[in-house]
């Protein structure tokens, strides 16, 4: 019946709430396998083996939000705050630029610092240089009236992940965001016009499969260009130092049945599955991911920007993730791709 179920997904890219329930309860190695396959044949037909690359530069690590997950809310006194300026910034795009990278992630905590006026400052000069680069910004729950402006301004894409569609568990690692703006952002941002990123962590402590399945459900609802998924992993300043984390086998699980769900979406093999295992990403390509996003931030703040433990591409290899990254990408049987990258719906 496993293998109905996924048959039954991969030609209608739907199922019901228990079909669904059946699944993550009763998958088995066998399963799993399979679901991995028929992610994998789906991400082939849609965008073939190629893997999209993104520029991450994480400009600042002050945030006055208090997720209680996360190594930089404003609760933790031990984060060494550092903020990139505009010259800064534009260093990270040229060196990026050079690399090849044509979609740059402005990413950051939410950060007051930075006015509407300095954000729109920052995106005009990036896109006067580069005139065939893609931006993409994550800073965060914003008014409508800001997204309106940084968009205006030129930015094509907004990663804002939902982090969990269950309310009760949302409102229980957030102190001070409530789950209804976080949803109304990313509608209002899909309104606006932006190729939206939503996305969730995997293996939240007390997190359930129920709860798994209402991520998958309300991303099948808001339809986005982007979904983030990665595992949770414990950050040691927090109240969840001495949890376990999210796994790399759930964490395959989720990629796969989204890229079903959603096969045109854009899914990246994220930072935090490379951190759980040393070859996490390639089995996030391998499960139907098609995004990878390199850290271009300064060498000297990668460590700084610490949401969780052991995350990679922080030391000394970190200059060469570009090529590290390619290396593997293409050890893995799938090949780079340097362009925009754009989710192939998309229309403006
Ligand atoms: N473990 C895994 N992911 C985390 N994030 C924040 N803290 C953690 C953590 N401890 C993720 C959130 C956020 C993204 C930028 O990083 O999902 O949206
Ligand atoms: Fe950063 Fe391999 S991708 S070191």
């Amino acid at each position: 019946t496993i293998k109905k179920l996924i048959n039954k997904l991969y030609k209608s890219n739907e199922l019901e709430w228990e079909e669904l329930l059946y699944i993550l309860n009763h998958i088995g190695e066998y399963g799993k396998e399979y679901l991995i396959q028929k992610a994998h044949e789906t991400r082939m037909k849609v965008y073939g083996d190629r893997v999209f690359m993104r520029g991450l530069i994480e400009f600042t690590n002050y945030c006055k939000k208090g997720c209680i997950y996360c190594g930089i809310g404003a609760f933790n006194k031990n984060v060494d705050r550092y903020r990139l300026g505009l010259e800064e910034i534009l260093l990270c795009c040229d060196e990026g630029y050079k690399l090849g990278y044509r979609t740059f992630v402005l990413q950051g905590g939410e950060d007051n610092f930075y006015s509407d006026d300095k954000i729109e400052e920052i995106i005009e000069e990036i896109k006067n240089r580069y005139k065939d680069t893609a931006i993409t910004l994550s800073i965060g729950e914003k008014s409508y009236e800001s997204y309106e402006k940084y968009f205006n301004a030129g930015v094509d894409r907004y990663l804002l992940r939902h982090e969990t569609a269950s309310k009760e568990l949302f409102e229980k690692i957030h102190t001070n965001s409530n789950y209804e703006n976080r949803i109304q952002c990313l509608w209002n941002l899909k309104k606006i016009g932006y190729q939206v990123g939503a996305g969730f962590m995997v293996g939240i402590p007390t997190q359930t499969k129920e709860d798994l399945i209402k991520d998958i459900f309300f991303l099948k609802e808001l339809d986005p260009e982007m979904v983030g998924i990665g595992p949770f992993i414990p950050h040691k300043d927090t109240v969840f130092h001495n949890e376990e984390g999210g796994t790399l086998e759930d964490t395959i699980i989720m990629l796969a049945l989204l890229r079903l769900f959603l096969p045109y979406v854009l899914l990246p093999a994220t930072t935090a599955l490379g951190t759980i295992h040393p070859f996490g990403r390639e089995q996030g390509i391998k499960a139907g991911a098609n995004v990878v996003m390199p850290n271009l931030s300064p060498i000297g703040v990668r460590e700084k920007y610490s949401l969780y433990n052991g995350k990679i591409c922080t030391g000394d290899e970190a200059a060469e993730c570009r090529g590290c990254i390619q290396n593997r990408i293409e050890k893995a049987g799938f090949s780079v791709d340097m362009s925009r990258g754009d989710n192939i719906k998309w229309r403006r």
